[in-house]
């Protein structure tokens, strides 16, 4: 019952902190994504070799979504999870929910 609780609350305050954001800003997101595009490809069409999946055409506020989780260590943090453990460290780049959102802003402009 704690726990539940616990897991609305945060999972309230995600959604607000998520809402709340500021509209992401695509130029400032291509500078972070440098670092991206080196797994992901320069155009987040994904490289299979590297097992860094196509970010292209996918939604922002799943791109912020993942990324938070990853950083928050709730995805990648299992040792089991080899792949989210190559990811979340790379989520740490990101300093807040802003870099965040202009990165996944960026990804959408991605053709
Ligand atoms: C060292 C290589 C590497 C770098 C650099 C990297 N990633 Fe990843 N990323 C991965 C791998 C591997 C996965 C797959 C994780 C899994 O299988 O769960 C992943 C997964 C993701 C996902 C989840 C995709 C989904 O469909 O659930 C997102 C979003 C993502 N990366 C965004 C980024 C962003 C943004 C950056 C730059 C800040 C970045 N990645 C940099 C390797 C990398």
């Amino acid at each position: 019952m704690k726990l539940q609780f616990t897991l609305a609350m945060a999972a309230l305050v995600s959604l607000y902190s998520a809402t709340s954001l500021a509209a992401g800003d695509a130029a400032k997101g291509k500078v972070l994504f440098a670092t991206c595009g080196a797994c992901h490809g320069a155009n987040g069409e994904g490289q299979e070799a590297l097992n860094a999946p196509r970010l292209q055409g996918q939604q922002d506020w799943y791109v912020i979504r993942q990324l938070q989780n990853f950083k928050a260590g709730i995805r990648g943090a299992n040792p089991k999870d080899t792949f989210g453990m190559q990811m979340a460290p790379m989520s740490q780049t990101l300093p807040n929910d802003q870099a965040m959102a202009d990165v996944a802003a960026y990804i959408k402009t991605l053709k």
